[in-house]
């Protein structure tokens, strides 16, 4: 049902006319969201598989040097992404997008559902002059191996419905078999009032990535920084009492909690994937492994690397570790049916810390399925 208000407006020749303002978007029939939105588009899918993607790591692929980089790192990283839009000159666009679609052509092994690595592109933003050209390009060309496409400072719903009939309409066009999937990155603040609406908007919506450094931008935060903290965001301890000039611990905050645990709930609301985003600081590995481990913890599947060296940080940090999954496995097994509670080295476990625990074994399962290294660790658990 349409909620609209029927606003009068006068003209010129004394008719009166009517313009209708919707304060809300016409909902559809629940039926309609899995139609194709193009005739002979592939239906949309009503579940988002749950494909690992702890690193999402960005090569620029109009840098021949990167590009030559690629086919050796496929089956080492759980995604390969062409990165188009901010970090690429303006001069080298069409350069990025014909780089892409050769890697993507001739690397065996990369993208398409069954690939080891999964293959996505982060495309420019819809108000640039390169959109639509990327779109046009790169579904004909290589949208049978693209598993998802990353679209830059969406602001609301409307941004993922232009993309997600485009996209239909030139999957239709191709004939591709199987629907792209939809990642958008919340790095605005109007975005981020609508982070809702965006994850609902499209049975293609895969995830959402935070983009700490355009956010910060938009937000007018006094930051300078591509991710991470911040000295100067912190909490001091109480002075003590008679000595004023006594030392006084200093906490720093995470600037990036509440974007981050918005993202998580929007994201699990609607099934789909949250994700960290940049961490400009390439030298400073320890703070990099920080921040991703707040992210991982709080709820998100995986993180950017903008370097190789932050692909080891991030399979790391978005593997349950080997304490955790022995620590999950004794809580299932005690469970029993899964009611009740038991006592376990003095704490107490019962259906709900079951379930944190099942979210846990679920991942290293989906997790060993690609990873030999981790499967090997995580077999060698003996559960006592
Ligand atoms: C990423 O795109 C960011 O702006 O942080
Ligand atoms: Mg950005």
């Amino acid at each position: 049902q349409t909620f609209g208000v029927r606003c009068q407006i006068g003209h010129t020749d004394g008719s009166r006319g009517a313009a209708s303002f919707r304060l809300m978007p016409s909902s559809k029939s629940a039926k309609d969201f899995f139609r194709p939105l193009a005739v002979g588009a592939p239906t949309p899918p009503t579940e988002i598989p749950a494909r690992p993607s702890r690193a999402i790591h960005f090569f620029d692929p109009s840098n021949e040097k990167m590009a030559a980089k690629i086919p050796q790192m496929v089956g080492s990283v759980d995604v390969l992404l062409g990165n188009l839009e901010d970090a690429v000159k303006a001069d080298n666009k069409e350069a990025a997008r014909e780089g892409l679609v050769t890697i993507a052509s001739e690397t065996d092994g990369l993208g398409g559902p069954d690939a080891k690595t999964q293959l996505w592109t982060r495309v420019n933003s819809l108000d640039s002059p390169w959109a639509l050209d990327d779109l046009t390009r790169l579904v004909p060309a290589i949208g049978h191996k693209l598993d998802v496409i990353m679209v830059p400072k969406v602001q609301g719903a409307e941004d993922i419905h232009y993309v997600d009939r485009l996209l239909a309409q030139l999957e239709a066009k191709a004939g591709l078999e199987k629907p792209i999937l939809v990642h958008a990155i919340l790095e605005t603040a109007r975005g981020v009032a609508n982070v809702e609406e965006i994850c609902g908007a499209s049975p293609r919506m895969q995830g959402l990535s935070l983009g700490p450094a355009d956010l910060a931008a938009d937000r007018r935060m006094k930051t300078t920084r591509v991710g991470g903290g911040h000295p100067g965001y912190l909490v001091r301890q109480d002075p003590v009492h008679e000595q004023p000039d006594a030392h006084r611990a200093i906490f720093q905050q995470d600037l990036w909690h509440y974007t981050i645990a918005r993202m998580v709930d929007a994201c699990a609301t609607h099934g789909i994937y949250p994700y960290y985003g940049p961490f400009g600081d390439i030298a400073d590995v320890v703070a990099c492994e920080d921040q991703f481990r707040n992210a991982f913890l709080l709820g998100c599947v995986g993180t950017w690397s903008l370097h190789p060296k932050q692909i080891a940080i991030a399979n790391k940090v978005f593997s349950p570790s080997v304490e955790d999954i022995k620590h999950a496995r004794r809580v299932v097994a005690a469970m029993g049916d899964g009611t009740g509670a038991v006592m376990l080295d003095g704490k107490m476990e019962d259906d709900a810390s079951l379930k944190q625990c099942l979210v846990m074994v679920e991942l290293a399962e989906q997790l060993a399925a690609i990873d030999p290294e981790l499967k090997k660790q995580y077999d060698a658990i003996e559960v006592d």
